[in-house]
């Protein structure tokens, strides 16, 4: 009988590529030096037993259909799964899996180090050292605002929400949150469950920590940020696509926002042109999870995933489990 086949769609860290590999399949990685298109992907489906994909990654109807039913999981290696049709999954019998817990510290550390940076004006400062262009300490030059003592407002109490709120405890924060029930541990950390409008209206900071679903797609759009208190600071460690991009750059430039610390973006790797212009936005290439243990444990628990539905048994952590 020949060996079971696993496609990985882009590279990952090499420890769950080796899990793969002893467990005894063959593993093909995409030899493209680029995500795979709808079409690249759509040309392996039928033909393995299993994917490990990203989130760069559309696993659309179409897809799942093909690659059903030889294909028995796809094992997401990201805790969001808004780039696979579940209901396709559903019925085509695909397990989907996902990659939740290990990346949470990693994610609410880099929300925070957004959080420093833009409140303390780093992007703009440390590129005007890059330039030569600093001529000695200046007791008017880059003053930002303080951290401590002032309010975050956290939409989506989920496990990154609340390692968040953790962070803002030792920055001595009033924490306010917005999600659609409440926490207890969140309540335990001090914070207080609000409307979306109250957070908007009382934070100075606001982190968004939602997935992207239908419901919070574009939930920061112009209602919300007309009610925003004057001169908060926007961070997305997000998804791009829960803030409507046009609003946000409009309330930044009449400056209802000081400042935004995006991580994520609607259609990624595009960046708008209006926000690379802005001094006070601080830009990531979406690396809320990219610390190396983080990574590595990500793509253990995706090829993990995969070993327990090969082997009959039920993935680790099931997003959908036929
Ligand atoms: C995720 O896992 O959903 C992050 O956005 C990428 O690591």
């Amino acid at each position: 009988m020949s060996a079971k086949s696993v496609y990985v769609s882009r590279i990952i860290p090499e420890s769950g590529i080796n899990l793969l590999v002893n467990a005894g399949y063959a593993v093909q990685m995409n030899p493209l030096a680029r995500p795979p298109g709808a079409d690249d992907l759509l040309a392996e489906a039928g033909k393995h037993d299993a994917f490990v994909c990203q989130l760069t990654d559309r696993i659309d109807r179409r897809f799942l259909k093909t690659a059903a039913p030889k294909c028995k999981i796809v094992a997401n290696c990201a805790v969001g799964i808004d780039n696979i049709d579940l209901a396709a999954a559903t019925e085509f019998n695909v397990v989907i899996s996902n990659t939740p817990d290990v990346l949470t510290e990693s994610t609410a550390d880099l929300t925070f180090a957004l959080l420093l940076a833009t409140a303390r004006r780093l992007g703009e400062a440390e590129r005007l050292v890059r330039a030569g262009a600093w001529r000695g300490l200046g007791m008017l030059d880059f003053l930002g605002s303080d951290v401590f003592g002032k309010t975050l407002g956290i939409v989506g109490a989920g496990r990154i929400g609340t390692a968040v709120a953790k962070r803002a405890r030792g920055f001595d924060m009033n924490i306010l949150y917005c999600n659609r029930n409440s926490n207890p541990l969140m309540e335990k950390l001090g914070a207080r469950r609000v409307s979306l409008q109250e957070l908007m209206q009382r934070s100075e900071f606001i982190s968004l920590n939602m997935p992207l679903t239908e419901e919070t797609h574009h939930l920061i759009n112009a209602n919300a940020l007309a009610g925003v208190k004057r001169g908060a600071i926007l961070i997305n460690t997000a998804r791009g696509a829960v803030v409507d991009q046009v609003e946000l750059i409009k309330a930044l430039r009449d400056g209802r926002l000081a400042a935004a610390g995006l991580d994520v973006y609607e259609k990624e790797p595009t960046v708008a042109p209006e926000l690379l212009a802005m001094e006070n936005v601080v830009l990531l290439p979406h690396i809320g999870s990219a610390t190396v243990t983080t990574r590595n444990r990500m793509a253990e628990m995706a090829a993990s995933n995969v070993i327990e539905v090969l082997s009959g048994r039920p993935p680790r952590n099931p997003v959908i489990q036929c």
